[in-house]
C-alpha cells in the first residue's frame, strides 16, 4: 500500500476496533473519540443494558481506561479526548476537564467545541502547552476563529470540519474542508485540518486529493478502503458533490477570534446530541446531579458536568454516600 500523506485516524471508542484496523492497515496514525462514541463502547453498552449506569466520576474513569488502552496503539497524530459540555458549560469548566484529560495519556489532544466558550478554553489550553482539537466545525469562519484563538501554540492545533453532517442538510460538506485548506495556505501553518464525519470512500479519497493533513474515519469505511486494495485518487479523480456548494470567503486571519461569526446551528445541535448521549450512560441520581445548575455539592461543576480535580493522580475519594454511585 502507498501510504497517503493524509494521516489516518480511527473515529471510534473501542480499543478492539482500533487494534483490528491497525492490523488491517499496518498502521493507525491516531484516534478521535467523543461522548457519543464512548457511549457506544461495548463495555459501556453492556453496563447500561444490564441496568448498571454510571456516576459522573465513573464515566470519567471509564473514558480514561478506554483512551489509555488506545494510546499505545496509535502513531503521532495522538488520541483526541472530548470534554463534556452543554450550552451552559463555561470555558473554565471545559478547561478544568481538559487539564485532567490531558494528563491521562502522553499523546492527548483535547477536544473543545467551536463555540465562544470552547475557543476561550482552547486559548487558555494552548497557553498552558496543551494540544487541542477544535470539534463541531461547520464553517470557514469557525476555522478562522480557531486559527486566531490558538496562535502561539507550541504544537499544531487541529480543527475538525464535519463533512457528513453538512451533506445531511443538503450542502457540500467537502467544500468547507477545501475552503479551510485554501484559507490556511495563507497562514503560518499552526492549525491542521482534520476532516471528520467522514461517511464514504469518496469523502476519504477527496481528503487525499485535497491533502488534508488528517482525516478521522469510522472503521467500516477503512475496511471498505482496504477491501478495494487501498485506492488513492489519480489525476482523473472527480468528487461528485452531493449538495449545494459552499462559497469561499476572503477572511483576514490576523483578526482577533471574537470578530468572526462562529454561530452555526449544527454546532449547537452537535453539542446537544453529545450531551444527550453522555447523559444516557448516567445513573438517575448522577443525571439529576448533572442537571443541577446551582453551586456544586460534591465534585460537580456549575454546568452540572463533572469538575475533575486538577491533578488526576491525587483524586479525592468519593464519599461512601456518593450521590453519583451506581444504583
Ligand atoms: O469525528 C466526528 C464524527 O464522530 C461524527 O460523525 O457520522 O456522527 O457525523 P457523524
Amino acid at each position: 500500500m502507498t501510504r497517503p500523506k493524509t494521516k489516518i485516524l480511527v473515529d471510534g471508542g473501542d480499543p478492539q476496533e482500533t487494534r483490528r484496523i491497525q492490523e488491517l492497515l499496518g498502521f493507525v496514525d491516531g484516534q478521535t473519540t467523543n461522548p457519543s462514541l464512548i457511549a457506544k463502547n461495548p463495555h459501556i453498552k453492556e453496563l447500561i443494558t444490564s441496568g448498571h449506569k454510571l456516576s459522573n466520576r465513573e464515566e470519567m474513569d471509564e473514558y480514561k481506561k478506554i483512551v489509555q488502552t488506545i494510546s499505545p496503539l496509535v502513531g503521532d497524530a495522538g488520541v483526541s479526548i472530548e470534554v463534556f459540555s452543554d450550552e451552559k458549560t463555561t470555558a473554565q469548566e471545559m478547561f478544568s476537564q481538559g487539564q485532567e484529560m490531558f494528563s491521562w495519556i502522553p499523546n492527548a489532544y483535547i477536544k473543545y467545541p467551536c463555540t465562544a466558550e470552547g475557543l476561550r478554553a482552547a486559548q487558555n489550553s494552548v497557553k498552558q502547552g496543551m494540544r487541542v482539537n477544535m470539534t463541531l466545525c461547520f464553517s470557514q469562519q469557525q476555522a478562522a476563529a480557531v486559527y486566531a484563538a490558538t496562535k502561539g501554540t507550541k504544537e499544531p492545533a487541529y480543527v475538525s470540519p464535519f463533512v457528513g453532517r453538512l451533506d445531511d442538510i443538503g450542502q457540500n460538506g467537502m467544500d468547507v474542508v477545501k475552503n479551510i485548506k485554501r484559507m490556511f495556505s495563507k497562514g503560518d501553518g499552526h492549525v491542521l485540518v482534520l476532516a471528520a464525519s467522514i461517511r464514504s470512500l469518496e469523502h476519504l479519497l477527496y481528503c487525499f486529493a485535497l491533502q488534508t493533513e488528517l482525516a478521522t474515519v469510522p472503521a467500516k469505511t477503512l475496511e471498505l478502503w482496504a477491501s478495494k486494495n487501498f485506492p488513492t485518487p489519480d489525476n482523473q479523480f472527480q468528487y461528485k458533490a452531493p449538495g449545494k456548494s459552499i462559497p469561499y470567503e476572503e477572511l483576514d486571519l490576523e483578526q482577533p477570534w471574537e470578530r468572526f461569526d462562529i454561530q452555526h446551528e449544527l454546532t449547537r445541535k452537535g453539542i446537544e446530541k453529545f450531551a444527550a448521549d453522555y447523559r444516557a450512560t448516567l445513573s438517575r441520581i448522577a443525571e439529576r446531579e448533572e442537571r443541577k445548575t446551582k453551586a456544586p455539592q460534591t465534585q460537580m461543576g456549575t454546568s452540572g458536568f463533572p469538575r475533575p480535580s486538577l491533578s488526576s493522580g491525587r483524586r479525592r475519594q468519593l464519599p461512601a454516600d456518593d450521590p453519583g454511585a451506581i444504583i
